[in-house]
């Protein structure tokens, strides 16, 4: 207890040292109206704009990060990667993460030759149950493959819809608290806490985001931790492989972020996605019904994003108390969001959202399981 005390204070020190020498565009893409390049901003090349970061990300912004380098960085209006998310950013914070010893085998195996291109925003940005958010003013990928993959008519067993989203649950009583963007440095300590109190959650993983390098890198640490969530008996759905906004992407692009997730996670293919930013229109709702998944939004959002400090969190535990609030238990569920890459969601919030729901009569339940779908439907077999 001590010592992994210990341990993810001085891992989140480090990350905190790490995170604030980077751009915010970094996290926070979409936030800054700074630092502004591409066609869409009057052709500005990164390499023009004084004080400006090197690379031109997909987004239209200069930074340095692999977010910015790497996948869907724009060599016309800057500088760009095209080699490894390997830095000495990406080796700092793997050197400090809390050491994770699952207790059971794991059963994520994966088999292929990792890619280490990167994108890296990382937190949602959309906020309310209404805002389904429809295309940005952001240029497409540049990468540039043009042939859809076949993939071979996908089963679609059970009654959830496969597709279109869906915001809340079907279970009277329950919450299903999710968690997105992970893993990273504060999830062991999740799972820990999520053990101590016996409570079973869903994780929307991501396979290659805030530069951690692609999870399925045999050295790479997250292995053991997604491993780890699904056999404590979480579920395990997808948020893509590079967290990317899934309309800005042809139909190529968007099935790979899908399959290239699914490639790393081989032995667990999930049928429950969430996408990144809440931002898939129709034609990427269209993807999820051919590759079989399940789109899911949330209804209670903590925006745990915004408040991850001791000083705010309070705010986060109010938007709990407050949705909750007025409602009748036995006619009411929830979906519930927040994020496992934050420290206050982790060592804060989620003891409180836990214990608080409890003494409201709810009972926590996994995504899966909160829509009545057998969890026999949760993963597909190839
Ligand atoms: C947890 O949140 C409360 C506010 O709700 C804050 O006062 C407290 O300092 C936080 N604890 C930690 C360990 O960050």
């Amino acid at each position: 207890m001590f010592t992994s005390r210990v341990l993810l204070s001085v891992s989140l020190s480090l990350f905190l040292a790490t995170a604030s020498a980077l751009p915010k565009e970094q996290l926070f893409a979409r936030d800054s109206s700074t630092n502004r390049c591409g066609a869409s901003f009057g052709g500005l090349k990164c390499t023009e704009i004084a004080g400006a970061y090197q690379c031109c990300s997909q987004y239209n912004y200069c930074g340095d990060t692999t977010g910015h380098c790497g996948v869907g960085c724009q060599p016309l209006y800057g500088k760009c990667n095209s080699a490894s998310s390997s830095s000495s950013k990406t080796t700092t914070t793997t050197t400090s993460k809390p050491s994770t010893t699952p207790t059971t085998t794991p059963t994520t195996t994966p088999t292929t030759t990792p890619t280490t291109s990167t994108t890296s925003t990382a937190s949602t940005t959309s906020t309310s149950k209404s805002t389904t958010s429809t295309s940005k003013t952001t240029t497409s990928t540049s990468k540039t493959s043009s042939t859809t993959p076949s993939i071979t008519a996908r089963s679609k067993p059970g009654s959830v819809p496969y597709g279109p989203a869906i915001y809340d649950c079907d279970k009277p009583g329950y919450i299903a608290l999710t968690y997105d963007d992970g893993p990273w440095i504060y999830t062991s300590a999740l799972l820990d806490t999520l053990q101590r109190l016996n409570t079973k959650v869903t994780f929307f993983v991501t396979g290659n985001n805030l530069d951690k390098g692609a999870i399925d890198d045999p050295n790479s640490p997250w292995r053991a931790v997604i491993a780890r969530a699904y056999s404590d008996g979480h579920q395990i759905a997808s948020h893509t492989w590079d967290h990317l906004d899934l309309n800005t992407l042809n139909e190529a692009n968007r099935r790979w972020q899908m399959t290239r997730l699914e490639t790393a996670l081989i032995s667990i293919t999930p049928t429950y996605m969430r996408p990144p930013y809440i931002s898939c229109g129709g034609a990427c709702e269209n993807t999820m019904a051919a590759l079989g998944y399940h789109t899911i939004i949330w209804d209670l959002d903590t925006d745990d994003y915004n408040n991850d400090d001791p000083s705010l969190i309070e705010n986060s535990k109010r938007n709990i108390r407050n949705a909750l609030a007025g409602h009748q238990v036995s006619s009411t569920d929830w979906l519930s969001i927040a994020h496992d890459i934050h420290e206050q969601t982790v060592v804060n919030l989620t003891e409180y959202q836990i214990n608080y729901d409890i003494s409201q009569g709810y009972k926590h339940v996994r995504l899966g399981d909160c829509l009545n779908d057998p969890e026999a439907n949760w993963y597909r077999t190839p």
